[in-house]
């Protein structure tokens, strides 16, 4: 019999833990320090809560329609070629996965540093990224922990290890984002992060919002599929649905408030791009009294984010072929995560070694994250929006209350959301990736 989540919030716990991740407190604060501010958190939001919404619900609906991991729940729910989108999401696992936990491992590098203090030394991640082997070393650890934790199981494992992963987060958040609301001068952080300049806005805006509205929620590749297939059908979709987008902007914006502030305070630029968090920040808590012990809070919240997310990318793998091939989760999960760390190998040796080994003009570093979110994602959540509008969807939208029966008012509009606005802004945000 398919495993359930032991608990009600089961699924809200392993989804939220699942979105909440370096997307949200190393790339959010970055790209809203990079275009401009709350404008860019306006428009994010208002996307999130619009087409993330329905995206997860698609998702999230297709896996507990069919209760199989996502190429089995094409199948199930049409057959085809529809799978092939199924099999683009255990690819993009394998894609995601290996730089994640490059940069997984970075993190857990950067707890120690602070520890030793010498994260804030100028240089030092530079120098710490293109150490081959350290950085190796440490993209092994945090893979033998993801294995570790998927190799328990849906409930023992995932579930168990999220509950607990998820609440040190928020804890660690709330305490460090009230350290750094303390700081003189944090207002003039705030500030930028709530009033918002629609002068800056730009097509350009728009489009790193999309983009970071998907990979934030974790859509497009079938994680929520695969969560969802856990789900039993009792509960009606929406609430659950609602619950995981706000967790994820909550802390979203939790952790821009505990950057940007900061970054203000200490004069320093909030327009870093991806170092704010690895060069700007060990600054900033080397300048701020008891910063060494907020450091190492820091780098252990974000590993703890990382942590929930790169299991979920794992599960897509393990419960595709334990559904496919009758395979046990325990040798599966092991195989297919030694098989992405040595996937990761280069990606981790793109800063040192191999910086000049260039396909496309990129890293292998780069192109793997080109790849999955230019183009494997939007790809996938096409797919699914399109699938879920026009194809399943008789069978689908009985899906949204479950067991208490019927069909809310408002499924003509989600209905609208996944046939035609989905499907289209998408295919936007896919040309323009593409070609910019
Ligand atoms: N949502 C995760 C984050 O914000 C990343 C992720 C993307 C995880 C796609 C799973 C699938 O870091």
């Amino acid at each position: 019999m398919r495993a359930h989540w032991r608990t009600r919030t089961g699924f809200i716990i392993a989804a939220a833990g699942s979105a909440v991740g370096l997307g949200n407190i190393w790339r959010f604060p970055y790209m809203a320090g990079e275009n401009g501010g709350a404008a860019f958190i306006l428009i994010y939001l208002a996307l999130i809560f619009t087409l993330g919404f329905s995206v997860l619900m698609a998702e999230q609906a297709m896996g507990r329609a069919s209760q199989h991991s996502p190429v089995r729940a094409f199948r199930s729910l049409k057959g085809g070629f529809w799978p092939v989108f199924g099999m683009i999401g255990v690819l993009t696992a394998f894609v995601i996965l290996p730089f994640y936990s490059v940069v997984g491992g970075w993190t857990l590098g950067y707890i120690w540093k602070s520890i030793e203090g010498v994260a804030r030394e100028k240089g030092a991640f530079g120098a710490f990224i293109s150490d081959g082997g350290l950085t190796i070393l440490f993209h092994a650890i945090f893979m033998a922990m993801t294995i570790w934790i998927v190799h328990s199981g849906v409930r023992n494992g995932i579930e168990k290890w999220t509950r607990v992963l998820l609440t040190l987060l928020l804890v660690l958040l709330i305490l460090l984002a009230i350290r750094v609301l303390l700081l003189p001068g944090a207002e003039k952080g705030i500030e930028f992060f709530f009033s918002p300049d629609f002068s800056k806005v730009t097509e350009d805006t728009i489009h790193a919002a999309l983009s970071q509205a998907f990979f934030s929620l974790s859509l497009g590749m079938g994680v929520m599929i695969t969560y969802g297939s856990y789900m039993s059908r009792e509960k009606p979709l929406a609430g659950d649905a609602a619950w995981v987008v706000g967790l994820d902007s909550m802390v979203a914006i939790l952790a821009g408030l505990v950057i940007l502030p900061a970054v203000f305070a200490f004069g320093l630029d909030p327009k870093a791009g991806p170092s704010l968090t690895f060069i700007t920040l060990p600054e900033v808590f080397a300048q701020m009294p008891g910063g060494k012990i907020f450091g190492v809070l820091f780098f252990l919240m974000l590993t703890v984010a990382a942590l929930t997310s790169s299991i979920s990318l794992l599960e897509v793998v393990t419960a595709h072929l334990e559904d496919e091939y009758q395979l046990s989760r325990v040798p599966t999960s092991i195989g297919a995560g030694l098989l992405m760390f040595l996937l990761g190998i280069p990606c981790a040796l793109s800063f040192g070694a191999m910086a000049d080994v260039t396909l496309f003009g990129m890293t292998f570093f780069d192109l793997m994250d080109y790849l999955s979110g230019k183009i494997l994602l939007p790809l996938g959540a096409m797919g699914i929006t399109f699938f879920v509008g026009w194809v399943a969807w008789s069978r689908v939208v009985q899906e949204l209350n479950g067991e208490q029966g019927g069909i809310p008012g408002w499924a003509s509009l989600w209905r609208l959301m996944c046939a035609v606005i989905a499907p289209l802004l998408i295919l936007w945000i896919m040309f323009e990736g593409i070609a910019g």
